[in-house]
């Protein structure tokens, strides 16, 4: 654990170093110090205390001088996580002694202690029921239990001997698994090494859970979509997939983290006795998280009765969405490592723990028939229409197939009966189907050839998963750009949302994206369900879009490959939009974060007279395309070096907008709260950010009129 002058002297040395140019060799240790610390203030605290970029440079900074100095270089350098071949990963434990080969080419190795599975509860009943065979076990009536999220990833079991991870292992059938040491060390979450030998452990091992952060989750599966691919299908099969995988490059980009709840052996050195932690669950995990471990610390709980369990549980399973990580239920222990001790275990679980599974969101349905959807883009979404099923609270009729690919792998019919999942807020998807149940009725699914709105012939481009109908007036198009122009990410015009924009087309109140500022309100106000007050709104809506800054505007275009990011990006480089006509890909690959395929689709879209066009159009309704911050993003600014961040509901302005007017007086807005951020400006309900900036204790807490006086 670091103490609080650890945290100074470590932050001061990180900065020092990074001040420092000298690749000099004597800076090793405290370059690792500091990667270690930004670590697990990084992915174990998630608190970074150093930009992406600080981490970088240091990090190059310690290979460069270990590859100059070979003799340097230790096996719990932070460098060792990126290993080159999992098949020659070794180490010399004498714990990775290898039997056999798994298919994949992973060696064979046994746990220490068989890694069991869990019973499984699924009410208060189930719960009492255990409650009162513990008590029969444990020979008492006093138990207080330990309540955790039960981590929905692969479990994992990890060896350290002598404070160094010498041994990563899958639980395989529990006796045995397969050894991914050089992936475990991958896991950034995961210590290289740990300060065991400061209690006298030599060595110990510890069970946890893999598994990937829902948002890179969502985030890997975009890039693979965007990419042509089929998107893997929860973060649980992503987590255990990536685990066994030979590539370490393609391990590292997926981000695995882990969380480790459960010490299954250790053995001290001689003569000494184990350290006063290790009495019991909750103190244990709050021990090893000292130790640099990834515990459930801010989640778990110690309830003193059943019914407080069963309270927590059905609590926790309220918020089950809001954790970083999928969770499909909880697990209760016994707290106390001596009664779990005399209660044992079956050979199948431990008595003395039980998973508390929440509801389930599997089920079966039907494919009922495959819909096509016609993208903004034009790309072509197979969507299955299956008998509308519930799942974990809400039911479920279509879910999206992705591609043709996707209907291929999975041999769909229609008619088939198909296992579906929804993984809390991962969009539901069909896990398979179950070909045993065919009954002979069931119909081949044969994509179309042809646009279903347009008929336009489908064009599958090389390389690619998607079909896609290329004719950029096919109606179904037309109407899907003016549904992302008015989006929330976009020009986030309320009201005008999906329904009321397909109705307005329908009676063709509404044909394109300028069409939105022209909307002939008398004839809405003759629609059924349209009163004064609700058109009233809507225009108030549309009329307040016009004040929206360049990059939403950018963004509300749809141009293909333009994301949020690259929108801003685009809008800050120019003085008005249409100025970039005259740009052409390599001026544009120029600009941050752009590359050949954006800058291609940037370069179509301006050739198009008619996008030319519909630009004039806007700026004729009154949008400013105008850049009004252009060329004078000051340095010596008001807020030169001051870096910002705000949270909470802001009433006096748009973030987007503050942040802008921050960027414009030279100041930097930050992404989390870390000791480098100076200002947090808080609106209403501001949660765990203003409490962290608070313990922090270096952060200057402003509120929004505060910010403004700040701004003259
Ligand atoms: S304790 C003897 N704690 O759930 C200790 N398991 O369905 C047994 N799991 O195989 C495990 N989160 O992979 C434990 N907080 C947690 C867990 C957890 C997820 C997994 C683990 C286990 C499976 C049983």
């Amino acid at each position: 654990m670091y103490t609080t002058q650890d945290e100074q002297r470590l932050y001061n040395l990180a900065k020092e170093l990074l001040a420092s140019d000298s690749d000099n060799k004597e800076r090793v240790s405290e370059l690792r110090d500091v990667i270690n610390y930004a670590d697990r203030r990084y992915y174990v605290q998630d608190e970074p205390v150093l930009a992406d970029v600080e981490y970088d440079t240091l990090f190059k900074k310690l290979k460069d001088i270990e590859a100059k100095h070979p003799e340097l270089v230790t096996p719990d350098s932070p460098t060792q996580r990126v290993g080159s071949s999992l098949i020659t990963a070794t180490t010399s434990s004498s714990t990775t002694t290898t039997t056999t080969k798994s298919p994949k080419n992973f060696p064979t190795v046994s746990h220490l202690v068989p890694m069991l599975s869990l019973d499984n509860t699924y009410n208060a009943d189930d719960l009492n029921d255990w409650d009162k065979r513990c008590k029969e076990y444990a020979g008492t009536d006093n138990i207080e239990y330990c309540v955790e999220p039960k981590y929905d990833g692969a479990s994992i079991s990890l060896i350290y001997e002598n404070g160094q991870l010498v041994r990563g292992a899958t639980r395989g059938d529990g006796v045995q698994g397969e050894e991914i040491t050089t992936n475990a060390k991958l896991i950034r979450s995961l210590p290289l090494s740990a300060a065991f030998n400061n209690d006298s452990i030599e060595q110990v091992e510890i069970r946890g859970e893999v598994v990937i952060h829902k948002d890179v989750f969502a985030k890997f599966n975009e890039q693979r979509t965007a990419e042509g691919l089929a998107p893997l299908a929860n973060p649980r099969n992503a987590a255990s997939g990536t685990l066994r995988m030979l590539d370490p490059q393609e391990v590292s980009k997926r981000k695995l983290s882990a969380v480790v709840y459960h010490i299954s052996d250790y053995t001290l050195d001689e003569g000494k006795e184990a350290p006063a932690a290790l009495t019991n669950h909750y103190d244990a995990l709050q021990w090893l998280y000292g130790l640099g471990f990834p515990t459930p610390v801010k989640e778990m709980k110690v309830c003193k009765s059943i019914d407080e369990v069963i309270a927590f549980c059905a609590a926790f399973e309220e918020r089950r969405d809001d954790l970083p990580f999928e969770v499909d239920g909880l697990v209760v222990k016994v707290n106390s490592f001596d009664t779990q001790d005399k209660m044992g275990m079956t050979s199948h679980h431990p008595r003395w723990a039980v998973a508390y599974k929440f509801k389930a969101r599997q089920a079966t349905s039907k494919l009922l028939d495959v819909d096509y959807q016609v993208g903004r883009t034009g790309a072509i979404t197979p969507v299955a229409k299956i008998e509308p099923t519930p799942i974990g609270g809400v039911t479920v009729s279509s879910i999206s197939l992705f591609n043709e690919d996707v209907v291929k792998e999975k041999n769909l019919r229609k008619g088939d009966t198909v296992l579906i999942e929804r993984a809390g807020d991962v969009i539901p998807y069909i896990v398979k189907s179950l070909p045993e149940l065919r009954d002979g009725s069931e119909e081949e699914i044969v994509f179309p050839k042809e646009c279903p709105v347009c008929h336009d012939r489908l064009v599958r481009p090389e390389g690619e998963a998607v079909w896609r109908c290329n004719n950029i007036s096919c109606e179904a198009q037309v109407v899907e750009r003016i549904i992302h122009f008015a989006s929330k990410a976009a020009m986030d015009i309320r009201n005008l949302g999906e329904s009321n924009i397909r109705k307005f087309y329908e009676l063709e109140l509404l044909k394109d994206i300028p069409g939105i500022y022209k909307i002939n309100w008398d004839a809405v106000l003759a629609l059924e369900g349209f009163k004064e007050k609700s058109v009233n709104n809507l225009k108030e809506a549309i009329e307040k879009s016009k004040e929206q800054p360049l990059n939403r505007v950018i963004f509300g275009l749809g141009i293909r490959y333009v994301g949020e990011t690259t929108a801003k990006t685009l809008a800050s480089a120019v003085q008005h939009l249409k100025d970039l006509k005259d740009w052409n890909e390599e001026q544009l690959s120029a600009l941050e974060d752009i590359g050949p395929k954006v800058a291609s689709s940037v370069v179509q879209f301006f050739k198009n007279e008619d996008n030319l066009h519909m630009l004039d159009e806007l700026e004729q309704a009154g949008l400013s395309l105008e850049n009004k911050h252009f060329g004078n993003k000051q340095s010596g600014g008001v807020l030169e070096g001051k870096t910002f961040l705000f949270t909470g509901t802001l009433t006096k302005f748009k973030r987007s907008d503050a942040e802008a007017m921050v960027e414009q007086r030279g100041g930097k807005k930050l992404s989390g709260v870390s000791s480098k951020l100076n200002y947090l400006v808080v609106g209403t309900d501001a949660g765990s950010k203003l409490e962290k900036a608070k313990k922090l204790g270096t952060v200057t807490i402003l509120n929004e009129d505060e910010f403004l006086e700040m701004l003259q």
